[in-house]
């Protein structure tokens, strides 16, 4: 099995991209999920994680990590209504936070793996950060971290930056120049699987915990993206999670990479060296295309195996 710590700021497709991970233990072994500022404050993605864990009926360690980027404050988004969960109400878990903060509980599970732990990251950076910066001999400890943010080309925050780079680009910077193997998965491909409503209508037929809730985060994403006049909505982080599971839904390029962290139009803005002028050896391996189909298949397969379990 795959040892991974998710590290997550719950978030709607946070929310989906964790409900994923907990249908596929017979892969993952999933060590801890890590909670950090983004979306919206960290008390609430903390908690939405640890309710939805429990409420899924895993026994996981849920940590609480950086209430605010390194250097920078926070700024939240306003699609995921103000819990992070639109209107969906999930059971309040009874359970404790894990006893150790975000970064010290990445480091334990880094130490205990010997350069085995896989990172899933899909908010912005801090926690990651702030472990390289507690402790700077992790680097040799972790063996990849798959990452959602950052685009080749564009933004969603501002028109050179996505959300999780832009909210704490310091600790982009920090990551993608830490010399950790990362993928990166972006833009450039969670942009492209639009959430289809097939998909919606047979996770609303089914009858699990897994598939009821993730029906119910639809609904919101669907709801929210009409009143807003958006395209279908997409689940960026569920993408990344995937391609751990499923490298071949994915298609990779190796750049070099680092992170604009100031910038009057570029903050957050993940900047590719296309043309090799820095003469350095690629840092990053990047998500160029994505197999929707095959996406779609593999996650609504996921509910379908759950409900037969
Ligand atoms: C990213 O921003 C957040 O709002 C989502 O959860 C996702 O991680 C997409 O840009
Ligand atoms: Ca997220």
């Amino acid at each position: 099995k795959i040892p991974l710590v998710m590290d997550v700021d719950t978030g709607t497709d946070d929310a989906i991209a964790i409900i994923c991970a907990l249908m596929s233990t017979e892969v993952l072994d999933i060590k801890a999920f890590t909670a950090v500022a983004g979306n919206v404050g960290v008390d609430l993605t903390s908690s939405n994680t640890l309710n939805i864990v429990d409420y899924l009926g895993f026994d996981i360690p849920v940590a609480i990590g950086a209430a605010k980027p390194l250097n920078k404050d926070l700024h939240t988004a306003i699609s995921h209504g103000a819990t992070g969960l639109g209107d969906v109400i999930v059971p309040k878990s009874n359970r404790a936070f894990y006893e150790r903060d975000a970064a010290d509980t990445i480091y334990e599970h880094a130490v205990a793996l010997q350069g085995e732990l896989e990172i899933v990251a899909v908010g912005p950076l801090t926690n990651i950060a702030e472990a390289i910066i507690r402790y700077p001999d992790i680097i040799r400890l972790i063996k990849r971290i798959t990452i959602m943010g950052g685009a080749l080309r564009g933004g969603n925050m501002t028109p050179a930056s996505e959300f999780n780079l832009y909210v704490d680009p310091d600790a982009g910077k920090i990551v993608f120049e830490s010399g950790i193997p990362l993928v990166m998965v972006g833009l450039d491909v969670t942009l492209k699987p639009q959430l289809p409503l097939a998909v919606v209508e047979t996770v609303k037929r089914l009858d699990n915990k897994f598939a009821n809730l993730a029906a119910r985060i639809f609904d919101f994403m669907l709801r929210r993206c009409k009143q807003f006049g958006f395209d279908p909505p997409n689940v960026h982080d569920a993408i990344a999670l995937a391609s751990l599971i499923v490298p071949r839904l994915v298609t990779l390029n190796k750049y070099v990479m680092t992170v604009e962290t100031e910038g009057t139009v570029t903050r957050g803005m993940t900047v590719a060296d296309f043309n090799n002028v820095t003469g350095k050896e690629p840092n990053v391996s990047v998500a160029v295309d994505v197999d929707c189909n095959l996406f779609w298949d593999w996650m609504t397969g996921k509910f379908l195996s759950a409900e037969r379990d």
